[in-house]
């Protein structure tokens, strides 16, 4: 693909307005490991199932597929700081520093998250340079809040729109 393409498609792709979320996974040795990601859709509902893309090179890709399972908590407006925090190279459990969380279907779910899927790995899907995950929801809770968004590299809520 030449670089303009590639650019060009940077630019739309930032005009896309995305939910906010940080995808979670537990090590053999118990470390949690997290990740945002815009990249995530419902993809089923019977069974209820979601995808999840990450980039091949992603270090709670290497846990999520040894373990078979990944949390997906959705964030809300106020949590534009830890969506930050789990976009770094910090080592895996610094990312947790200072986060409420517990194990909860064999993945860390944060406790503050607006929405948490517990999810079970049911598919491997290759797209380019990332790996989509299928995965059927096992768990789930959710509670009421303004959901964080990422538009134009900027972080965000949703607005609604009269009549
Ligand atoms: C708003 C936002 C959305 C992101 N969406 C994705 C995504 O959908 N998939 C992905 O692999 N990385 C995504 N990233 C980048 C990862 O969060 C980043 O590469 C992370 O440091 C990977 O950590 P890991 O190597 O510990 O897994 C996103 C980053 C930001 C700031």
């Amino acid at each position: 693909m030449s670089e303009g393409l590639q650019e060009q498609f940077r630019e739309v792709m930032a005009r896309v307005a995305t939910p906010v979320s940080v995808v979670t996974g537990l090590a053999d040795d118990e470390t949690p490991y997290g990740s945002t990601v815009s990249a995530f859709a419902s993809l089923s509902m019977e069974p209820p199932m979601v995808l999840v893309s990450l980039v091949k090179s992603s270090r709670l890709l290497a846990v999520v597929r040894q373990s078979g399972r990944f949390g997906l908590n959705i964030l809300g407006s106020a949590h534009s700081q830890l969506a930050r925090t789990f976009a770094t190279a910090l080592a895996p459990e610094e990312k947790f520093t200072g986060v409420d969380w517990a194990v909860e279907a064999g993945v860390p779910r944060l406790t503050g998250a607006l929405s948490w899927l517990g999810c079970t790995v049911e598919q491997e899907v290759e797209g380019g340079d990332h790996l989509v995950l299928f995965g059927s929801v096992s768990s789930l809770s959710s509670c009421a809040g303004e959901p964080l968004t990422y538009h134009r590299r900027a972080f965000g809520t949703h607005t609604k729109l009269e009549g």
